[in-house]
């Protein structure tokens, strides 16, 4: 017993207290994030507000200026998640978007969210695209089952190299996968920045353009909290490979399981109000992606 009680030298128990410390770091460390950690603002300072000391922010637009942001960095593959709030009330010919983009121009890859607002008790629509090696025309539409400007949800895309899956609150609204056996483009080899806009795009985000903003309604107010980026940061595409080191490449997520693919169904049936896929005046042949099934 002595003995035992001498191996607690002081020293040992400073080298117990720092390994302990190190291990924890990683937790202490756990996202989400401040806003500036991982963003900066790209477009209106004055109309972007941190709150709640950094953990949110307040996006605003107005008859001046929309505004945006961006990461500091870029990522291949990876998952990126918030939550968001939306414009409340009248909120038709607004557009707020989250999308993760290459920043190249002759080959962007773009995998994209777009809220468009609509007129007072109607619903939104949430708009997806993917931009594969510079072709994007893949949209598609659903409407929310919830008032996304009532409260904050978690809206998020994960990206592997498998596929991409966009959702909502953890219901699978989107997913593009990947089919580059069959020759068909998959965002691989470019890293994406994180992006997020709020503007007026009153020519077509409201029942084709129809519904104008109505600006005696503004200044509109959009907020965001919960900025979590995991992602591989390297331009190098070497370095991002497919091992489950990187936890978002991991078995459990090369496809949908039960349950995600049960709520994925239910959304395609029930609130899909949109797809390229089914368009036939734009695709009167069915875009070869479309044929595999969800
Ligand atoms: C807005 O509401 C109208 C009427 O319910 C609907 O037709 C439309 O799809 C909704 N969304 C958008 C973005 O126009």
């Amino acid at each position: 017993m002595a003995y035992y009680l001498s191996i607690f030298r002081e020293d040992v128990l400073v080298t117990l207290f720092l390994i302990g410390f190190v291990t924890l770091l990683p937790v202490m460390n756990t996202k989400p994030s401040t806003f500036l950690q991982d963003f900066q603002i790209t477009w209106s300072d004055s109309h972007i507000k941190q709150l709640d000391g950094g953990k949110g922010i307040q996006l605003l637009l107005d008859q001046n200026s929309g505004c945006g942001f961006a990461s500091k960095k870029k990522y291949l593959f990876g998952r990126v998640s918030m939550k968001i709030k939306l414009i409340p009330g009248d909120s038709a010919g607004t557009v707020t978007a989250f999308y993760m983009n290459s920043d190249t121009n002759q080959i962007r890859d773009e995998l994209d969210f777009e809220f468009l607002g609509n007129r007072t008790g109607q619903p939104y629509s949430v708009q997806t695209n993917v931009f594969a090696h510079g072709k994007g025309d893949r949209e598609q539409r659903v409407n929310l089952w919830f008032d996304p400007a009532a409260d904050f949800h978690v809206y998020s895309i994960l990206w592997n190299h498998q596929h991409v899956v966009f959702s909502v609150d953890e219901v699978p609204i989107r997913v593009y996968k990947n089919n580059e056996a069959k020759e068909i483009p998959f965002p691989k080899s470019q890293p994406m920045g994180i992006f997020s806009t709020l503007w007026e795009a009153d020519d077509w985000a409201t029942r084709g353009g129809l519904e104008k903003i109505d600006w005696s309604k503004a200044p509109f107010y959009a907020y965001y909290k919960d900025f979590d980026i995991e992602g591989c940061v390297t331009p190098d595409p070497s370095a991002c490979a497919s091992n489950p080191t990187n936890w978002w490449e991991g078995t459990s997520y090369h496809q949908l399981d039960t349950i995600a693919a049960r709520r994925y169904r239910w959304v395609r049936m029930n609130h899909m109000v949109y797809d390229y896929c089914t368009d036939k005046q734009r695709n009167p042949v069915m875009p070869p992606e479309c044929l595999d099934g969800i």
